[in-house]
């Protein structure tokens, strides 16, 4: 089985100090750093864009997993592997053309996800699973750190898990939203290897940080 891997949102960190969280979060043993990009259209809030990504990089030499949640994404992908993200993935319903939104993030030498909102299923991204690195399932919808989990999308990842192993893709299988001790369990099960998680890392056990990645590895 491949190690599960912890990809901390810093939406949940203090945005005037940045720098600092991003040190915190390696120092608590992260494995890359989750970055979420909103623009209050394809999601109902607004955070960060590349120049604060590009003044993030010389704090750490984790990847930095780069969820975007814009639209249309098309763009401003180059300006995004620019700014210095390493895996980019990207929304099916923000672009296009999804191919050539893959084919432009791997062109530029960078890993490519494709995320899945609650409400679509795995087919709307069947066609790329070959050429993909990562599935990003949503188990919240996409906006706002500090939701619920919906524990119905449980079954999303199961599913995804098995077409996974069946055709022996090679994609990981990350999951976004309400991630916590109660949960960590039962999304790990249903196959995936990458947990990101905001809320659970930055607030549990008074801000231990590197004491909620151990707890949510497990
Ligand atoms: C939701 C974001 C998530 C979220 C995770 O739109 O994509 O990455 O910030 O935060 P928590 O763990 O607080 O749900
Ligand atoms: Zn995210």
């Amino acid at each position: 089985m491949k190690k599960i891997q912890i990809s901390p949102s810093i939406l949940a960190g203090d945005f005037s100090n940045l720098g600092s969280e991003i040190k915190r979060l390696e120092q608590g043993g992260a494995d890359m750093i989750h970055v979420d990009v909103m623009d209050g259209h394809f999601v109902p809030n607004l955070t960060i864009g590349p120049p604060v990504i590009k003044s993030l990089r010389k704090y750490t030499n984790l990847p930095f997993d780069v969820h975007l949640m814009i639209s249309p994404v098309h763009k401003y992908i180059k300006n995004f592997s620019d700014a210095g993200s390493d895996i980019i993935t990207i929304h099916p319903e923000a672009t296009e053309d999804v191919k050539d939104s893959i084919d432009l993030i791997k062109s530029l030498g960078k890993k490519v996800g494709l995320s899945l909102n609650p409400d679509t299923p795995i087919e709307i991204i069947e066609n790329y699973f070959e050429e993909i690195n990562l599935v990003l399932v949503m188990t919240v919808y996409p906006g706002f750190g500090g939701q619920k989990f919906i524990s119905k999308i449980l079954e999303k990842i199961k599913n995804l898990k098995k077409i996974k192993d069946e055709k022996k893709f090679k994609f990981d299988i990350e999951v976004d939203g309400g991630i916590n001790f109660e949960n960590n369990n039962m999304v790990i099960n249903a196959g995936a290897n990458i947990l990101v998680s905001g809320t659970t890392i930055f607030k549990d056990n008074n801000g231990d940080i590197k004491k909620n990645i151990q707890l949510l590895r497990k």
